[in-house]
């Protein structure tokens, strides 16, 4: 397979329809594709061969361990980590993590990442010329409750190039992952924010193909959530099981 290494945005939206068009009409199945060629940074790392079953209790010998004492609520607010305010939106983000019959899912620790207000994570890959915040690192995470809830405050992340091809933006995100009861549980997946215009142009959103899944990705504005004169809120439920699950990134690479 050949790739221009150079596309523009107007060549990888054409893909994007293109595919779009062969899934309305080929399938109306909800699973992303892994060899999506717009998304170009992911064509030699998605998987090409079946999972393995791995013996849970063999890896947990090597994997880490955790425990809810370990988790301390502070962690639950990324605008507090550092001696003075983080630059940009406060917002609460809250939801429930449920199994595919509406289950609460119950001291499941939610991690949580994010780039900050100016789309920049604090990481050595990212150089792009976006201000790092010393008032915020962008990571923090969460128990969630007998209900299965989570809530955590943050600031509202930036959207940010990642030279998928020229001049390709992220959509703003934050990255969840839920751990399980087993390392070998881990799922990882993305939370967006309603009405982004880059959303029709993102390789990674849109390789999963079927409106509703992506659908699913994407929280709700929530006033009740708010904080007068302090903050705004998002509400994100997540399903780990059955029909309406939330898609996870082992399904739809990330970057
Ligand atoms: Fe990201």
């Amino acid at each position: 397979m050949t790739v221009p290494i150079l596309s523009t945005q107007a060549d990888v939206s054409l893909e994007i329809a293109a595919i779009a068009d062969q899934h309305d009409a080929a399938s109306p199945g909800a699973q992303p594709r892994l060899d999506y060629t717009p998304y170009r940074s992911a064509i030699l790392r998605h998987p090409t061969k079946d999972l393995h079953h791995a013996d849970p209790e063999t890896i947990e010998r090597w994997a880490p361990c955790f425990g809810p004492q370990d988790v301390d609520p502070l962690e639950a607010d990324l605008t507090i980590q550092h001696s003075g305010e983080p630059i940009g939106e406060r917002i609460t983000v809250t939801g429930r993590v449920v199994d595919g019959d509406g289950r609460p899912v119950r001291r499941q620790l939610v991690e949580v990442w994010q780039a900050n207000a100016g789309g920049r994570y604090i990481h050595q890959r990212d150089q792009h010329p976006a201000p790092i915040d010393p008032n915020f690192t962008g990571a923090g995470r969460i128990l969630t409750g007998d209900d299965g809830s989570y809530t955590f405050q943050t600031i509202k992340p930036g959207p940010y190039p990642w030279k998928n091809h020229r001049n390709a933006w992220r959509p703003a995100h934050i990255h969840f992952s839920l751990f399980g009861t087993e390392f070998t549980q881990r799922m990882v997946t993305q939370m967006y924010f309603p009405g982004d215009p880059l959303f029709a142009l993102d390789p990674i959103y849109q390789s999963i193909t079927d409106a509703g899944a992506r659908d699913r990705l994407v929280a709700t504005y929530d006033h009740n959530l708010t904080v007068p004169e302090w903050s705004t809120g998002y509400r994100w439920d997540i399903v780990l099981s059955g029909s309406h699950r939330t898609l996870m990134d082992d399904e739809e690479p990330d970057a």
